[in-house]
């Protein structure tokens, strides 16, 4: 059926995937993603999206998400953004962000999608030092 499909879709996606609630929490995780940061699903379910992230970005995520709801002005949602990762053992990396609003039986989510940028910022460092 109709969601089979769609989850199979999500679980073997190359690209992240991730939701969360209007106040950040995460309500689901694909493989990639658990990938891409380092963990299984159960140690992000349920908690803040900004566990993902370095500072300052993540003291400020909340504030992000409560600015676009008061005023409707989105400055990633349908344009997207390179920002940085923090994965479970410290490290960081650049990923591509697209994020949008979902309608969900009668409540807003949303859907975040995390394009892993590593290994093209790697291969460009390496052509800036050879310049
Ligand atoms: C807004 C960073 C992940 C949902 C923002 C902004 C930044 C940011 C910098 C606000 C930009 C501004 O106001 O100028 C990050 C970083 C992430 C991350 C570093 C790394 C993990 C996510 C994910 C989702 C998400 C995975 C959704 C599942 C949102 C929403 C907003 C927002 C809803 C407010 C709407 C908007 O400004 O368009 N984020 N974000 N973020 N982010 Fe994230």
């Amino acid at each position: 059926d109709n969601a089979a499909l769609l989850n199979a879709i999500i679980e073997n996606a190359i690209d992240g995937i991730i939701t969360i609630s209007q106040r950040g929490v995460v309500e689901s995780i694909n493989p990639s993603a658990c990938k891409l940061f380092g963990y299984v699903p159960d140690e992000v379910i349920g908690h803040n999206i900004s566990m993902l992230m370095p500072q300052p970005d993540k003291a400020r995520h909340d504030t992000y998400i409560e600015r676009y709801q008061h005023t409707g002005h989105a400055h990633i949602i349908g344009i997207g953004r390179e920002v940085t990762g923090l994965r479970k053992d410290g490290s960081v990396f650049p990923f591509r962000l697209a994020v949008s609003e979902v309608a969900v039986s009668g409540r807003k989510i949303y859907t975040g999608f995390i394009h892993d940028l590593s290994r093209a910022k790697e291969a460009e460092d390496r052509l800036k030092e050879h310049a």
